[in-house]
């Protein structure tokens, strides 16, 4: 079917990839994207970094400009949906409108975690995830000095790092007891705490917050309190401590949900009227199994993957999941998942050196690497990964071997 209407519930990243495939895809009938943000979909990965140091726009981080949506006649509309009508086909809006679909597309993301403690909801408390979340943090900073960040994960480290280019001094406080421990190695999770505290910014792991302090008489955040007694002042608090996938609209409407909206390989839910793309989505992974992505190019793929399939197109999840990280100068380019491994093979010295790269085994295998300005074996990686190429371990620690060349080498191997 390509005719009728298509609606598409949540214009994030997934979702505006999702209704430009459509057309790209052959959809001729009506496409509706429904979102609750007041803009156009929008990059996200700048929010941590260019938005919140104010050096763009919100009109420079569109993902597409308004001419694009009028020339392909998508509708955007700014609506949040409150539920799913599974056996009428309609969603249900939050001003009690209806709109009916023979194909619909949940593309609902995630939201941040939030702290249920003492003082939550003092003010110059903020969670960072859409443009409205920075705009309300940049508005503080100016007549700020110390900004204390919860949670040392992508969040917390990248704005750590925003916010001390904007000179302003920065905590850190984690949980576990090394950062971006969620995600890699502990000998990645040292570096990047060198980098950072070489940066000024002052890092708390294994810390336990248990409270915000507040001033009576504006009602604004003062200073952080921690297990150990101790209380870190803040101007303002940024809490990046995770997120969870918006999944209740797919659940409440009775979809199969775990840890995500479960979908097929081909982008479909439990209901074949219905795919969903994106952070929402959980999936079965060809190399990775059981799978949950936070990642712009996963949700692209995702993307484009539902919306052929909502145009009766086949076409299949496969693309290999990697991710980044900006950082001060710092490039951090991960290729696959390294859930599962068993061994590290460093190419550099993390200890000492600015670049580097960490490789994630399996009984051997190349699972996953974190390539810090290391564009090189990023790209060797992404190729052995998707290739499902050997490689030789002595050789990826050896730097006096160009990568490229390994690369040579284990298809000479593989194809003799
Ligand atoms: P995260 O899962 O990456 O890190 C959260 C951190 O908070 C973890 O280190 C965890 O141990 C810590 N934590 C949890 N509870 C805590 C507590 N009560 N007190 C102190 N620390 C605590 O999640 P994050 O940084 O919030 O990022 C949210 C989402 O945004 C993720 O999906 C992430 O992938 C995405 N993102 C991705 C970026 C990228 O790919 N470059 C950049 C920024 C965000």
């Amino acid at each position: 079917m390509t005719t009728g209407r298509a609606v598409v519930v949540g214009a994030s990243h997934a979702g505006a990839q999702l209704s430009a495939q459509l057309r790209s895809s052959g959809w001729d009938g009506e496409v509706v994207l429904v979102g609750d943000e007041p803009y156009l979909p929008y990059h996200r990965p700048p929010m941590s970094k260019t938005y919140l140091a104010d050096t763009v726009g919100i009109d420079d981080l569109l993902i597409r400009g308004t001419e694009f949506y009028d020339k392909q006649d998508i509708e955007v509309r700014r609506a949040r949906v409150e539920r799913i009508d599974r056996a009428e086909q309609r969603v249900v809006l939050t001003n009690g409108e209806s709109v009916y679909y023979d194909r619909l597309a949940l593309c609902t993301g995630a939201r941040p975690v939030r702290l249920r403690i003492p003082g939550a909801d003092l003010g110059g408390v903020y969670y960072l995830r859409t443009a409205e979340d920075v705009e309300a943090i940049r508005a503080d900073v100016p007549g700020s000095k110390r900004a204390v960040i919860v949670g040392g994960g992508y969040i917390g480290l990248e704005t750590a790092a925003s916010l001390r280019k904007l000179g302003l001094s920065v905590n850190v406080v984690e949980a576990a007891d090394r950062v971006l421990q969620r995600v890699t190695a502990p000998e990645v999770s040292d570096y990047f705490r060198r980098i950072h505290e070489a940066e000024g910014v002052h890092i708390r792991t294994g810390a336990t917050v248990v409270g915000f302090e507040g001033d009576d008489d504006t009602d604004r955040v003062t200073g952080v309190r921690l297990a150990d007694g101790e209380t870190v002042p803040a101007d303002f608090v940024i809490v990046g401590i995770g997120v969870r996938p918006n999944i209740e609209l797919a659940h409440e409407a009775g979809l199969a949900v775990d840890d995500g909206i479960i979908v097929d390989a081909h982008g479909r839910t439990s209901d074949p009227h219905i795919t969903a793309a994106g952070d929402c989505v959980a999936y079965h992974d060809e190399r990775y199994g059981k799978t949950r992505l936070e990642s712009v190019p996963s949700a692209g793929e995702q993307a484009k993957v539902a919306a052929a399939t909502m145009c009766g197109k086949e076409a299949t999840i496969s693309a290999l999941p990697w991710f980044w990280s900006d950082q001060y100068d710092l490039k951090l380019q991960i290729a696959g998942l390294n859930t599962g491994y068993d061994s590290v093979v460093l190419r550099g010295d993390p200890t000492s050196d600015r670049e580097f790269a960490c490789f994630y085994l399996r009984a051997g295998e190349l699972i996953a690497a974190d390539c810090v300005n290391r564009p090189q074996e990023f790209m060797f990686s992404k190729r052995v990964l998707t290739q499902g190429l050997p490689v030789d371990r002595d050789a990826l620690a050896d730097l006096d071997i160009p990568i490229a060349s390994q690369l040579a080498s284990v298809r000479n191997k593989a194809t003799a």
